[in-house]
């Protein structure tokens, strides 16, 4: 048993050992560009221990210190090349994108559906992703503030019940997962609604466990649940033919979808982007007002200025008597800043995967076919010449624009969010109410991250939350 282990371990390393050489002198041969510098680490392995022994963002930023804005590496069986300049991101996302196709592990697509827009390039991702991105336009959002509001009240007055603690990320899931289902179902009835949620909290748990169909794991359990899903999706859209309603929210859109030839998506196809929005909508919102939160806690001066930015609205507004406008939202210069500020200091999205879909070369190194290439979104945004002093929370770094291509927060090119203009509406309307009316207090160790695979506060930032008798400070406004 151990000759034979001891074997495979030789022929394995023999083989990668070769496959390397192979290559080298293929590309010698041929007078191609070099690979960029960096260490592959331990044949098999590569360096996939050193990455997930430490916090990932050391990691990178030790190998930018010795290699520069491009490097190599070998992480969960892929070679990888990084990337963490904002020209390279850009190559990699906007100029060169079509010879970068987005990669996923086969699990993850099975279980969001592999007809999602995000899996996809070419026509079918741009045909889509108008189509999204006209479901999310200010246009239609716009409609959403006041149900937005009364989703954001209700959460916010049950925190304050009871002087329970609350793990803000778990309750803020619930939250983004409601102002999801708003958006692309628009007033759903509340059944389907609780079914659509219990049945998408089991394909939320596989997600990220492993893969196996062993029955009773957590990702096959997830597998059943995405089936049940779609179940209730195709009683969803049945209903919503029979009755011929022509909503514009995102279903009606895929709905009525007509391609130059007439034919419509498949029912596959619907569900698969379904799925596919309501989990790029969720745990990226959920962090980022989880982060939001803790940067305003830790501020306290900070967070009364924003206060005072957002009791002039409310006071305009007749003690919150009428609902926000689409203008005032459009108009919170300083909670807005805080939005983009906590975003690029939490890099929620730390960086996203491509696969080189042939051999290309950029400033003279070559990215071999095949593998993975990785813009990395947080060493940009941690970037000193980008983001002066880039540990300390500064929103007013936001008072002028940011270098093209530097603020990656919402990715760039042919994928860059669809949602984010929806995504910084329900924040705002969000922060509006808390501030205004609440208070709250983080529970426990302050310090901490998390990853789920998104960085959050250690334990979703437990915090207690009561409600205040309003009162502004004017003076607050300086030096912000
Ligand atoms: C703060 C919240 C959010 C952040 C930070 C965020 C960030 C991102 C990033 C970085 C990408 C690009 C990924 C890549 O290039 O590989 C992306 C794509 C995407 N996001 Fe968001 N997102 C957020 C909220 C939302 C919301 C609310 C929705 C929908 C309502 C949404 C829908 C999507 C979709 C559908 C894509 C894929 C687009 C494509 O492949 O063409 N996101 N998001």
């Amino acid at each position: 048993m151990e000759i034979s282990a001891i074997l495979t371990y030789v022929f394995l390393c023999l083989s990668i050992l070769l496959s390397y050489l192979f290559i080298k002198k293929e590309r010698k041969r041929k007078g191609i560009a070099k690979l960029p510098p960096g260490s592959l680490g331990w044949p098999y392995i590569g360096e996939t221990l050193q990455l997930y022994s430490q916090d990932p963002n050391v990691f990178f930023a030790s190998k930018q210190k010795s290699y520069g804005e491009i490097f190599k590496t070998h992480i969960l069986g892929c070679p990888c090349i990084m990337l963490a300049s904002p020209e390279a991101a850009r190559f990699v996302l906007v100029t060169h994108a079509h010879l970068f196709r987005p990669t996923y592990p086969k699990s993850k697509e099975k279980l969001i559906g592999p007809s999602a827009l995000f899996f996809h390039q070419g026509e079918y991702h741009t045909r889509l992703r108008k189509l999204v991105k006209s479901s999310f336009s200010p246009e239609t959002t716009k409609k959403a503030i006041p149900d937005i509001e009364a989703m954001a009240i209700s959460a916010l007055e049950s925190w304050a019940t009871g002087g329970q603690v609350i793990n803000i990320f778990q309750e803020m899931k619930k939250f983004a997962f409601n102002v999801g289902i708003l958006s692309i179902f628009g007033h759903l009835e509340n059944n389907y609604g609780e079914q659509l949620k219990e049945n998408y909290c089991i394909i939320d748990k596989g997600y990220n466990s492993f893969p196996t169909n062993l029955p009773g794991t957590a990702y096959s359990k997830a597998i059943l649940a995405r089936r049940r899903l779609k179940h209730i999706l195709m009683e969803i859209i049945c209903k919503r033919k029979e009755q011929r309603l022509l909503e514009k929210d995102l279903l009606g859109h895929l709905l009525n979808f007509k391609d130059e030839k007439e034919e419509t998506l498949t029912e596959d196809q619907i569900a698969d982007n379904v799925i596919g929005v309501l989990f790029a909508a969720q745990d990226t919102t959920a962090s980022a007002v989880t982060w939001i939160l803790k940067y305003l806690h830790d501020d306290q001066k900070l967070l009364e200025a924003v206060k005072a930015e957002q009791m002039a609205i409310y006071e305009a507004n007749e003690g919150g008597k009428k609902s926000l406008t689409w203008a005032q939202t459009r108009n919170m210069p300083l909670t807005y800043r805080v939005i983009l500020e906590s975003l690029r200091m939490a890099s929620i999205i730390s960086f996203t995967f491509r696969e080189a879909a042939d051999d290309v070369v950029y400033k003279g190194y070559i990215i071999p076919k095949g593998w993975k290439v990785m813009p990395l979104f947080r060493s940009i945004h941690h970037n000193p010449e980008l983001f002066p002093f880039p540990h300390n929370f500064d929103p007013s770094r936001f008072e002028v624009p940011p270098k093209p291509n530097t603020f990656l927060a919402f990715g760039n090119g042919v994928h860059a969010c669809p949602g984010n203009e929806l995504a910084k509406l329900e924040i705002l309307i969000f922060i509006h109410h808390l501030v205004t009316k609440f208070r709250w207090q983080v529970v426990g160790s302050q310090s901490g991250v998390q990853y789920g695979p998104f960085p959050i506060p250690q334990h979703g930032l437990p915090s207690r939350f009561w409600k205040e008798p309003s009162s502004v400070n004017q003076d607050a406004y300086s030096g912000y």
